[in-house]
């Protein structure tokens, strides 16, 4: 484990964010959890203290895809907090959406959230962390951004906009002493795929992804996929001429 002091999530109340958050707790670091959900929040914090014994975890409510949502909560964490070292963007949502079900306000809500939460978010962070010469961000985003698939254009589209950015983003912040990692998760056991219908291939719990992503931020990777079969798979389908891409990918479409 890299030598975190206080690290900032969204998203931390469930799923992802908050096993990473409970991972964090155990090895001694102040971790302060974002979400929408004060119960929620306050909850997955009496949570992490029973479990680990470490009363080290705060939560500010922030709704990531309202800017000044993000301004107050940023305000509020610098107020009571020391300025984190390790900023885990995490909050996100997922809606399938199919030509019949075709709905721009499906695409305007998980690009406002997935897309604009972190872009709101590093607004915050990045001119402070610029401004100290350090700090460490890690944006998280899907392998579901590497390329299209079936259902998942709106959700799809706004991770392939996270990992653009990322990519974008990495050089310049570097050359300032700010880190950039990009963390691109397949199947994770959440409330979030909890509402998925159909089987997940490589489907994994949240503890070894969290493990995961710990490993890779404390080596200060940019790219941190998991798993590795399944990333390698997706990867290899992505070099794929298109006629051979759709001709599998057609498989995928729900009946
Ligand atoms: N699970 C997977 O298989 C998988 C795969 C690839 C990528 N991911 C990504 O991993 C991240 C975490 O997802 P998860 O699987 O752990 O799902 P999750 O348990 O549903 O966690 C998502 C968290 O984001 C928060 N959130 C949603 N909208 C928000 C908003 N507008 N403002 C602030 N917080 C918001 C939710 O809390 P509130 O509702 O209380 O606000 C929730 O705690 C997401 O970005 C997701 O896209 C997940």
């Amino acid at each position: 484990m890299a030598s975190w002091k206080c690290v900032w999530i969204t998203g931390g109340g469930s799923g992802i964010g908050l096993e990473v958050a409970k991972q964090l707790v155990a090895k001694g670091v102040r971790v302060i959890i974002s979400g929408r959900n004060a119960e929620k929040l306050q909850l997955a914090c009496e949570m992490v203290k029973k479990t680990t014994s470490y009363d080290l975890m705060d939560y500010i409510v922030c709704d990531v895809g309202d800017l000044a949502s993000v301004k107050a909560a940023w305000q509020t964490l610098l107020e009571k907090h020391p300025l984190p070292d390790l900023v885990i963007l995490n909050a996100g949502d997922h809606q399938p959406v199919g030509v019949d079900d075709f709905d721009p306000a499906i695409f305007e809500r998980l690009m406002q959230v997935n897309f604009l939460g972190v872009i709101y978010c590093l607004a915050q962070v990045i001119p402070a962390f610029c401004q100290a010469g350090k700090g460490q961000i890690a944006v998280v985003a899907s392998v579901a951004g590497y390329q299209g698939l079936p259902t998942a254009s709106a959700y799809g589209a706004s991770k392939a906009a996270l990992i653009n950015a990322t990519e974008a983003l990495y050089p310049e912040l570097k050359l300032k002493g700010v880190e950039l990692s990009l963390i691109n998760p397949g199947f994770v056991r959440t409330p979030l795929t909890d509402k998925n219908t159909f089987d997940m291939p490589f489907l994994i719990d949240p503890e070894p992804a969290a493990a995961c992503i710990l490993k890779g931020l404390a080596q200060k990777k940019f790219e941190i996929a998991f798993p590795t079969r399944f990333v390698i798979l997706l990867k290899l389908l992505k070099r794929l001429p298109y006629s051979i891409y759709f001709s599998l990918t057609k498989h995928l479409i729900p009946k």
